[in-house]
């Protein structure tokens, strides 16, 4: 088969201004080969596609057999949303999840609004779009300020927990100037944090691990999975598969998981970040439905790793899982 892969790839030069975090979703050379060598291991003739422009240009005139999407796209809450929109639109397979969930699960408000109505726990917030808005939110401290719609620890950094409402205003005011876009004062969760990797569709989803992420000194109250922590993350992290935890917990945070990938309609792959809190239940923080592939640090890859499953087969699992969702298996 023809397997086109959409990606946004990063480009170093991009990075002039504003944040050096701003990027930080696009994906890199070495991520595309991987994939890339993995469909060619299963016997596809994978076709590089790219994103933005050229990527129309390559799907119009040359179109695949499939896509297997990782296109973060670029500049709004939608960005995700556009490479299957387009494929929507043209009638062109592809992995994962379509335009309104990539775009609902983007805006991490929404998408928890949505989740807490399928009777999973999250995190209290506020959000604010102006510094005006910002001075009138009264919220309880500590809570965490992040983008309300980004990924990757974008804007989340190891000082984002605040303490007192003058590092919250000083925080918020430095998100929403920097970055210019919405931001969320949201209710930190103090426990351990764990990330849990789905595969597959209807009945045939199932919880494919989870992660344990903890950082090598700092106690869990004090710990944010930051930018700084995700780029050091070989010096900084442990990652533990399949943590040892007890019953009922185990038991409900995988529960949480489905329950949260079925209501916001994810497809094929999905990764779900989760605190616990101080009673011991897990929090849905948020769901990458375009989950990180990286090859080295990506956390669904760890958890493959780990398990001693191959990064071919990895692709692989999320590959079946569409082609037997499109009736193509
Ligand atoms: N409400 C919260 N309580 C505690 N920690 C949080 C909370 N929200 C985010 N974090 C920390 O920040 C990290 C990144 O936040 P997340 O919402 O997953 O955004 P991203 O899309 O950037 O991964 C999380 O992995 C976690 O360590
Ligand atoms: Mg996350």
């Amino acid at each position: 088969m023809r397997i086109g892969i959409a990606y946004d790839l990063f480009d170093p030069s991009l990075v002039k201004e504003g944040p050096p975090d701003l990027y930080e979703e696009w994906d890199q050379e070495v991520t595309i080969n991987a994939i890339a060598e993995a469909l060619s291991q299963m016997g596809h003739e994978p076709v590089l596609l790219g994103g933005g422009k050229a990527f129309l240009d390559r799907i119009l005139s040359d179109p695949p057999d499939l896509v297997f999407n990782i296109a973060e796209g670029y500049g709004t809450r939608s960005r995700e949303a556009h490479i299957p929109a387009i494929l929507e639109f043209l009638g062109i397979p592809y992995t994962g999840s379509d335009p309104l969930t990539l775009a609902l699960t983007l805006d991490k408000e929404l998408a928890k609004t949505v989740v807490a109505s399928a009777g999973v726990k999250v995190p209290a917030s506020r959000t604010a779009e102006t510094v005006a808005e910002l001075e009138e939110v009264e919220f309880p401290l500590p809570a965490i300020l992040k983008l309300r719609w980004e990924g990757s620890s974008m804007g989340l950094r190891r000082n984002s927990k605040v303490k007192t409402r003058e590092e919250m205003l000083s925080l918020g005011r430095w998100l929403l100037e920097t970055y210019g876009r919405p931001i969320m004062v949201e209710e930190f969760v103090p426990g351990r944090e764990i990330t849990v990797g789905v595969i597959g569709n209807g009945r045939d989803a199932r919880v494919f691990a989870s992660l344990l992420i903890e950082h090598v000194s700092l106690p869990n109250e004090d710990f944010v999975y930051s930018i700084e922590a995700k780029r050091n993350c070989k010096e900084e992290i442990r990652y533990t598969v399949n943590p040892p935890l007890d019953e009922a917990t185990r038991v409900a945070l995988e529960e949480s998981a489905l329950s949260a990938y079925r209501v916001l309609g994810c497809r094929d792959v999905s990764r779900i970040d989760f605190r616990l809190g101080s009673d011991g239940e897990p929090y849905f923080l948020e769901v990458n439905p375009l989950p990180g592939l990286n090859p080295t640090y990506s956390d669904l890859w760890i958890m493959a790793d780990q398990l001693g499953i191959k990064y071919q087969e990895l692709v692989g699992e999320i590959l079946g899982a569409a082609l037997k969702r499109l009736g193509m298996a």
